[in-house]
């Protein structure tokens, strides 16, 4: 069984990472999407909220699994004898870290690959940092996340 792991901060998920999810699926017979426990990054939403969010959206998909990590993603990959990690490319300024990361990861645990899916063009330009922005000024979320992430996000910065 051929098992792909999709990790990130997911803080929170997007409509972009959704489509991700949703292409790298027919790719693989599984796909963990696994949320980095970051303690130096001073996230909006903690781990167990972010975990949740992205089970609402996959509840009715058996194929994907939700959960955290901590420490290095290969130490991940080998608990989960997981040989391939999907990462969504939106544009030409994400391919410098994105390169890095898949190289270090490489040198780090050389099995394992670095698969890069093109976000669908709606989703382009949709980062979870702008999300967070858009949020804490009350602007519209529609079509940048799922519905239920809106809620939480207008939650957190007392929209409702
Ligand atoms: O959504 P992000 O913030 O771009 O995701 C980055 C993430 C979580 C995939 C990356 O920071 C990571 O893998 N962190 C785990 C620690 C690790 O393995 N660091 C070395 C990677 S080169």
């Amino acid at each position: 069984m051929s098992i792909a792991v999709y990790p990130g901060s997911f803080d929170p998920l997007t409509n972009g990472h959704a489509d991700i999810a949703a292409r790298a699926l027919p790719i693989f017979d599984g796909l963990v999407i696994a949320v980095a426990v970051n303690n130096a990054k001073n996230s909006l939403f903690d781990v167990a909220e972010r975990v949740e969010m992205i089970r609402e959206e996959f509840k009715d998909n058996p194929n994907i699994e939700v959960e955290s990590f901590s420490g290095l993603l290969v130490e991940y990959l080998k608990a989960r004898k997981a040989k391939a990690v999907v990462r969504g490319l939106r544009a030409v300024s994400d391919f410098e870290y994105e390169f890095q990361m898949a190289n270090m990861n490489r040198k780090l645990y050389p099995e394992a690959e670095t698969l890069f899916l093109m976000t669908g063009q709606r989703y382009f330009y949709v980062s979870s940092r702008m999300v967070r922005e858009i949020a804490s000024l009350n602007g519209c979320l529609n079509g940048l996340v799922p519905d239920h992430v809106a809620l939480r996000l207008q939650k957190k910065f007392g929209g409702m």
